[in-house]
């Protein structure tokens, strides 16, 4: 209890952050007046009786075994429950949006037709928004290993959206990489936030460019993701300043669009997804705890249900090579411009984004037997770190990226995905049901969790899309 009555007394700007100015603030009480050196040294006397463990109530908490850490987390977790930000358009209806209701989105509830939503954009502020006392903008340097690898373990600890601690997404240095430097990147849009005192990094957004085609119009935008705040600073309306200043930090380069993503209902989703997940190692996703076994339901017939085929069945699949790039631009441009969202790459973007990566992407295109490429399929990696576990430490995930297909079938497409990636090692392979997935998620026994995902446009109004209508796959 020592814990959460810490934790929601608003000291979480405490030494945990390594905000010792503002430690010392809230620690030391003042001398009432006339109150002599013996009080003081009743004081003192009180603090040696904690001078053999750390006093920093984070410290504490951070000596704490990794599982009575979690038991802390949840319990915090079920106490924060109805705070937050909106998760149902119902409740989105009722909610006082403070600071998005100040921003050009549609609201919530607005019909309307394509086009910007303000219409007027003078020239952007020189000036960086000010930030509280003890806390100073910093732009990243992702060349930089030190930088790259502090970033990592940042988003490693804060930007796990499990609910119950029990698995944390883990960005290794070159996923990140290839997430935030795509051709055109900005280091300017690599925005830290960190404690002025000891430099920790506490708060994270970034944006990186794209083009996006929206209703019959290609606009140069950029796609904001990592919007991250270290878990001791939440509920203190640091995002908005996170998000004002990569805003005017991308306004500064004339772009006044952005796509983005959120679990969150903010004004106004353009579109709403799911994440559906198909077991590739059923056993281990059951032993933690990322899947469970329905009621009748033994591992044995489950393992039987799934099974996958050896090899991949479609003749002529084969990794995507330097070579492909031009076959691969084309075919993803027509397929792609069937959707009302849509991606545009041009061909430096086609070479970034699908080039195989070890350990980061995974791109197969069909070539013909006269050599004409015409299918393609790919998927991202990001795994989990699996929470105290005595046998598991990692859950390898595959994320399902872009596909086109014209001569394979897409079911056959899909599930040669995901024999590719049972033999690569994964546990799991997840897709959220945009372009045409829905039509095969549940042929391929997928299943899906009743978490959305959101999509939204800053300063475009659009219509709001089925999912079936968007060709756009926002990164985790
Ligand atoms: C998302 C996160 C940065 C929000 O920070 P927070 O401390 O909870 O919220 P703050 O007090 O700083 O700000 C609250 C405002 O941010 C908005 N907000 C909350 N989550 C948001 C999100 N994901 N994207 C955009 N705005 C968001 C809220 O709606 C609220 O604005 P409002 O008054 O207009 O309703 C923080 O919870 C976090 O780091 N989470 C883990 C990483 C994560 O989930 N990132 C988002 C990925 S989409």
């Amino acid at each position: 209890l020592h814990f959460f009555s810490y934790y929601s007394a608003g000291c979480r700007l405490n030494g945990g952050c390594g905000c010792q100015e503002v430690s010392r603030f809230h620690f030391q009480r003042e001398k009432k007046p006339g109150e002599d050196d013996q009080g003081k040294k009743k004081r003192k006397n009180k603090e040696k009786s904690w001078a053999s463990g750390p006093r920093d109530p984070f410290e504490m908490l951070d000596a704490l075994p990794e599982e009575k850490q979690q038991e802390i987390q949840k319990a915090l977790h079920l106490f924060s429950l109805g705070q937050g930000p909106p998760r149902s358009l119902a409740e989105a209806r009722r909610h006082t949006y403070h600071f998005w209701d100040t921003q050009p989105v549609l609201k919530i509830g607005e019909v309307t037709s394509p086009g910007p939503v303000a219409t007027e954009c003078g020239p952007a502020r020189e000036d960086p928004f000010s930030l509280p006392q003890g806390f100073v903008w910093d732009t990243l340097d992702l060349q930089n290993p030190t930088e790259l690898g502090e970033l990592c373990a940042f988003l490693n600890e804060n930007y796990t959206e499990e609910d119950d601690n029990t698995l944390r997404l883990s960005y290794s240095p070159e996923f990140l990489q290839w997430a935030l430097c795509p051709p055109g990147w900005q280091q300017q849009w690599h925005c830290g936030m960190r404690v002025n005192t000891n430099q920790k990094l506490v708060g994270f957004i970034s944006a990186v460019p794209a083009t996006i085609h929206v209703c019959d119009t290609a606009k140069q935008m950029v796609e904001v993701n990592f919007l991250c705040v270290h878990k001791r600073l939440r509920s203190k309306r640091v995002a908005p300043v996170l998000i004002r200043e990569i805003t005017r930090r991308v306004n500064r380069h004339g772009i006044f669009q952005a796509v983005y993503s959120a679990s969150a209902v903010l004004p106004t989703p353009i579109t709403t997804c799911r994440y559906w997940h198909r077991s590739l190692n059923l056993r281990k996703l059951v032993d933690v705890n990322f899947s469970s076994l329905g009621r009748n339901m033994t591992l044995q017939r489950a393992n039987k249900l799934n099974r996958l085929p050896q090899m991949p069945k479609t003749s002529g699949l084969r990794p995507m090579s330097e070579s492909d790039v031009s076959a691969v631009q084309d075919l993803l441009k027509s397929f792609l411009r069937g959707f009302e969202l849509s991606t545009v790459l041009n061909r430096e973007e086609v070479q970034h984004w699908l080039l195989p990566r070890d350990g980061v992407v995974h791109t197969y295109v069909v070539q013909s037997p006269e050599g004409v490429v015409t299918d393609l399929l790919s998927f991202y990696t990001l795994p989990y770190t699996i929470l105290n576990h005595q046998v598991h430490k990692i859950l390898k995930a595959a994320y399902g990226f872009y596909y086109a297909s014209t001569t394979t079938q897409m079911l056959e497409l899909m599930e040669d995905a995901l024999i590719i990636a049972k033999e690569k090692g994964f546990d799991v392979f997840t897709m959220l049901d945009l372009m045409a997935n829905r039509s095969v998620l549940e042929q391929l026994k997928f299943t899906t969790e009743d978490k959305s995902l959101h999509y939204y446009l800053y300063n475009w109004k659009c219509p709001s899309l089925t999912t079936d209508k968007v060709g756009l796959v926002l990164k985790r």
